[in-house]
């Protein structure tokens, strides 16, 4: 009741929107589902299901190729989702939002084909040491290819970016500076308009890893005037196999193909390709072009909600989630940045974080255990990985109770 009341002040129908997402009516070994583990993917509501079902029943065809009015219908809805894209992130051209098949892709993209044409031996790139391994090995082979080097900005204990550090490791050098927007092992909400800035004033471009941000916050491309933004659509309520990289006009028209082959050309001799304008010249073959009107239809899904119901939402979920996690003895939350999404992760003494995850998955929760794709990170607490809790507006409170009463016993039945 008191839930239902808070939430309505929030702007959030909580039952409609629940009933909005088939699978959580489902039982994992006989419980309801508790589905925590939106980090690494969230669910899928029915208008998206609808729209992956309704391309595939009535408009199946491919794009940007045929005079037949199947294709062309296609081409329309496939260009009026990168349309909706733009406008969610408020980026000036529509041009600017390359199609992927996710966030790993969108980085490898941009460190791959910045790389060839902008870094050279001896430069320097910057990334942090809470990055996901996709935000790092990128980077890393370019720094292999080009011999350049690799600069980490540090944590502090609460897994807050030392701002001072970092500004100390930009220089002439720096030639760009890749970080993420928030941390999906921390939950941490990094000050990116700061970190932009202060490259910026160096003219360093930088690409800010958005794929655990978008699920939980609006985010504005004008706004943040950064060079580059990733993310991916399955962490997004849309469909797996898709992404975006926003990317300033100016860097895309000078960095070279990523992957070339049908689609990404004006013309083509054996002696020459010339290739396609923005954004044709980063698309090559058959995109996924279910996935990408999927994605405009969980985007369109979102913003009925409301980022911001949502993120206030979250932001309850997530003080009464972390409150109550803090009374249990042994327990460690680690992530406990002053600006934080709805992530949490922690560690009990003495358990290992695999066979709690384990237990409760008996109890039909669903969180994430290990290191979560952020090995350095976890190196950096000591530690060998974590029980992560990640949520997304369609859970509750009551669903954070009996998470934490399981959690309970799993302790006991464990120790
Ligand atoms: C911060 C961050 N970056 C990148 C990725 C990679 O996303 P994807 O596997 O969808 O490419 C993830 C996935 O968990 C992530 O959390």
């Amino acid at each position: 009741m008191t839930e239902l009341k808070t939430i309505s002040k929030i702007g959030i129908d909580i039952e409609k929107i629940r009933a909005d997402f088939p699978i959580l009516s489902r039982k994992v070994n006989g419980r309801s589902l508790i589905y925590f583990d939106n980090g690494a993917t969230s669910q899928k509501p029915q208008a998206v299901i609808d729209a992956l079902n309704n391309y595939y029943v009535h408009d199946n065809a491919n794009i940007h190729r045929g005079v037949h009015t199947l294709s062309q219908e296609i081409t329309v809805a496939y260009e009026n989702s990168r349309a909706v894209i733009q406008k969610h992130l408020n980026a000036d051209h529509s041009h600017e939002i390359i199609f992927t098949k996710g966030t790993t892709d969108s980085i490898n993209l941009t460190a791959s084909s910045f790389g060839k044409k902008f870094i050279s031996k001896g430069d320097e790139i910057i990334i942090s040491v809470m990055e996901h391994h996709s935000n790092i090995l990128p980077w890393q082979v370019v720094c292999e290819e080009k011999g350049a080097i690799l600069k980490v900005i540090p944590i502090n204990d609460a897994g807050e970016l030392m701002m001072d550090e970092y500004k100390k490791l930009l220089s002439n050098k720096t030639k760009i500076v890749a970080v993420a927007h928030i941390s999906n092992t921390l939950g941490t909400i990094n000050p990116i308009k700061e970190i932009i800035e202060a490259a910026h004033a160096l003219n360093i471009p930088v690409l800010i890893d958005g794929a655990q941000a978008v699920p939980h916050i609006k985010v504005d491309m004008q706004a943040l005037d950064c060079d580059f933004y990733c993310f991916s659509g399955h962490k997004l309520f849309g469909p797996t196999g898709v992404g975006i990289l926003y990317g300033k006009e100016k860097w895309l028209n000078e960095m070279p193909p990523y992957q070339t082959g049908g689609g990404t050309i004006k013309t083509v001799t054996f002696e020459k390709t010339e290739y396609a304008d923005l954004p044709l010249k980063f698309e090559a073959g058959t995109p996924d072009i279910s996935g990408g009107i999927g994605l405009a239809a969980a985007i369109d899904y979102i913003n009925k909600i409301g980022l911001d119901n949502i993120a206030a939402y979250e932001h309850k979920l997530l003080l009464h989630a972390a409150g109550e996690l803090e009374k249990i003895e042994g327990l460690k939350i680690i992530g406990t940045a002053k600006e934080k999404a709805s992530v949490i992760s922690f560690i009990v003494d003495g358990l290992h974080p695999f066979d709690i995850g384990t237990i409760l998955d008996q109890f039909g929760i669903a969180v994430r255990t290990g290191h979560h794709c952020t090995q350095p990170l976890a190196e950096r607490y000591c530690i060998k990985g974590t029980v992560r809790a990640s949520f997304a507006f369609y859970n509750t409170k009551h669903e954070i109770d009996e998470f934490i009463t399981a959690l309970k016993k799993t302790i006991t039945m464990l120790k």
